[in-house]
């Protein structure tokens, strides 16, 4: 088989790919190595910036989103019982957010493909890339256990941090840089009614707790737990108690409980791999970095990188030039680091961290005061929450 793009993987990044050389006439096989179900099963966040849900409209993927969506214009930081209210809008002369699952966009692209009959072959196994410093790169995987091979001009490396695309760039070539943070997010899916109309981020001397939904009567909560914590140990009840003791008193007392529908702990790490590129290789979202969800910058940056990539082939395709394709790691690095630098100042700001004690908490809380205090301040935050230009 032959295609000109070969997308490792069949998240949101390989799929939005697809998606977008379909509607420029240039050809790609998506190649996934789980079931479909098992994709669209996934629970993941949901804040959308602006450049993403623009580019959702222009492959023609907005239309649920538009319909199910929720627009917000700010959401509130609550420290020490009380509750901030950020005005992104007003902060950023009319931008807002889109509150939209990932799991939605998800579905969403994989519809599309099939509307336009994209191939996206699914429970691949032993995916293997090779000659990527050549000009006729090509793919072997297993389908079935049959083996197949699919020849191509250019390696899409769309697979997550656990692909083996980023190990297929020689280690005296790729640079990592990650931190690991000492402690995760326990989260909880509830069919309730969310406990506020936005956001709410807050910080607790008991750790941090985020009031987060996906519509009107299904809402995501997290509280910051230890890495050592069993899910297993936290009934529906323990979770609520928890949740409430790091709430503002008034919130707490308005919040609606119910039993959960998922609940799951996941790892907080910043991770980002140098260089995105490597001969006929293109790394892109997960694949490549990974941000703390305090941000809500994962899909957002894996659209960004889509975003520069697809221009690029674009260009290749269209003109014959490789002149996008050579800056493209360089280009989406620039505001991949920005946002890595802000998921972690989020992280920090409004996180526990136990060796904090004494000038660590101080610095924390003068963060927060000041914060609150200053318009500039605000507005920095609001803009790269908003997010920052392509
Ligand atoms: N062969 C084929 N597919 C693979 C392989 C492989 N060897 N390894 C992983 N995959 C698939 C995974 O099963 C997954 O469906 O690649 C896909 C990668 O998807 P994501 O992990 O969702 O990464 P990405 O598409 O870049 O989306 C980034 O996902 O994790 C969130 O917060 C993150 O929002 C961000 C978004
Ligand atoms: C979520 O809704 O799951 C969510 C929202 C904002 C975040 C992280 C997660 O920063």
């Amino acid at each position: 088989m032959r295609t000109q793009v070969a997308i490792i993987g069949g998240g949101p990044s390989g799929l939005l790919l697809s998606q977008i050389l379909h509607l420029k006439g240039i050809q790609s096989v998506v190649l996934e190595r789980k079931s479909r179900n098992y994709v669209l099963g996934r629970i993941r966040a949901g804040v959308l910036e602006q450049g993403l849900v623009d580019m959702l409209h222009v492959v023609k993927v907005g239309k649920r989103m538009e319909k199910e969506g929720q627009i917000h214009h700010g959401f509130d930081i609550a420290f020490q019982g009380k509750r901030h209210q950020i005005d992104l809008t007003a902060l950023t002369n009319g931008k807002s957010v889109m509150v939209y699952g990932q799991t939605e966009v998800t579905r969403d692209l994989y519809e599309a493909r099939d509307q336009m009959n994209g191939v996206v072959i699914d429970e691949v196994d032993d995916v293997s890339l090779h000659k990527l410093d050549t000009a006729t790169p090509f793919v072997t995987y297993k389908k079935a256990g049959e083996n197949f091979r699919l020849d191509c001009d250019f390696v899409a490396g769309c697979d997550g941090f656990h692909g083996v695309s980023r190990g297929s760039i020689p280690s005296h070539i790729l640079k990592e840089y990650e931190k690991v943070y000492p402690f995760g997010w326990l989260g909880v899916l509830s069919e309730t009614p969310p406990v506020s109309h936005e956001l709410i981020y807050n910080q607790s001397d008991k750790g941090f707790a985020l009031c987060s939904m996906r519509n009107a009567n299904l809402s995501r909560y997290y509280v910051q737990c230890s890495l050592e914590e069993d899910v297993n140990n936290w009934s529906d009840d323990r979770f609520w108690e928890e949740l409430k003791s790091r709430l503002p008193k008034e919130t707490a007392e308005t919040l609606i409980t119910g039993p959960s529908i998922e609940k799951s702990i996941a790892p907080l790490r910043s991770f980002v791999a140098e260089p995105l590129s490597y001969g006929r290789l293109f790394l892109a979202g997960d694949a490549a970095h990974i941000v703390p969800p305090t941000g809500a910058k994962g899909l957002n940056l894996a659209a960004s990188d889509i975003h520069y990539l697809s221009e690029a082939f674009i260009e290749f395709y269209g003109t014959g030039r490789e002149t996008k394709l050579s800056q493209y790691s360089d280009t989406a690095l620039k505001r991949i680091w920005k946002a890595m630098r802000f998921s972690w100042w989020m992280t920090m700001l409004l996180h526990h961290f136990p060796e904090n004690e004494g000038f660590g908490d101080r610095m924390q809380q003068t963060d927060l005061e000041y914060l609150f205090s200053s318009k500039a301040a605000q507005t920095s935050l609001a803009e790269n929450y908003v997010g920052l230009p392509y």
